[in-house]
């Protein structure tokens, strides 16, 4: 009697298994997602900013630093020829409507990125855009992965302030110019799915 139970849970338990792998068979392939489907884009805007990294001899015009390195390593220049690994920079750079460094800023890229990858160049990103023109006031938040070397990459906006209100969406980000380690610019293609 006691062995029959100790089969009948057996048997139990693996049905239970079945059953649920089953479930989690159907929500990993994808399909069960799209259950709703996503809102048109409610707004699209574009924007450069222009990151000019300090390295010793720029400091009235740098608009980046590191404030991390790994162990030993300088915190004047980035380190590694081929990651910059450890890396963690601040920055409070000019957003411009073109891609020119010289346009008039409406305003200023404020955050951080770190190096994160150590067989490529790949960063993380963390910022918030904040705006005061006259045709946008508020702020934009930004956060995500950054594989540096891939043409675009998407990053996720996750909230915004005034003009842009609890914004949600993605924007994509690639590198527009690039000067060695002194500056780069990114263009930062905003697509909002929410917007109050
Ligand atoms: C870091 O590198 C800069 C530029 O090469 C140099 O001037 C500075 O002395 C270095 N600092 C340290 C702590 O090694
Ligand atoms: C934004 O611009 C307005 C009008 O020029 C100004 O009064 C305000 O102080 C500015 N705000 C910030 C945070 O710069
Ligand atoms: C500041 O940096 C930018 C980007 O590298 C460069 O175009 C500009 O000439 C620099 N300005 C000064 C005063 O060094
Ligand atoms: C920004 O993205 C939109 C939507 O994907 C696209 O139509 C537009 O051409 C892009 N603009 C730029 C400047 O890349």
């Amino acid at each position: 009697m006691a062995v029959k139970n100790h089969n009948s849970a057996v048997h139990l338990g693996f049905v239970w298994l079945v059953v649920s792998s089953t479930v989690l068979l159907q929500t990993s392939d994808g399909h069960s997602w799209k259950k709703h489907s996503l809102p048109k884009p409610c707004r699209n805007l574009v924007f450069y900013f222009h990151d000019v990294i300090y390295n010793g001899l720029n400091a009235k015009n740098a608009t980046s630093t590191l404030v991390g390195a790994p162990h030993g390593a300088n915190l004047t220049l980035l380190t590694g020829k081929d990651n910059h690994f450890g890396d963690l920079a601040v920055f409070d750079d000019p957003i411009t409507l073109d891609n020119n460094f010289h346009s008039p800023p409406v305003g200023r890229a404020q955050g951080f990125y770190f190096y994160d990858m150590k067989n490529t160049f790949s960063s993380w990103l963390g910022f918030t855009f904040v705006l005061n023109s006259t045709d946008h006031r508020g702020t934009i938040t930004f956060g995500g992965a950054d594989p540096i070397l891939a043409k675009h990459r998407d990053i996720s906006v996750v909230g915004g302030t005034g003009d842009f209100l609890m914004a949600r969406g993605i924007a994509t980000i690639s590198t527009d110019a690039y000067e060695g380690d002194v500056y780069f610019r990114l263009c930062v293609n905003i697509t909002l799915y929410e917007c109050y």
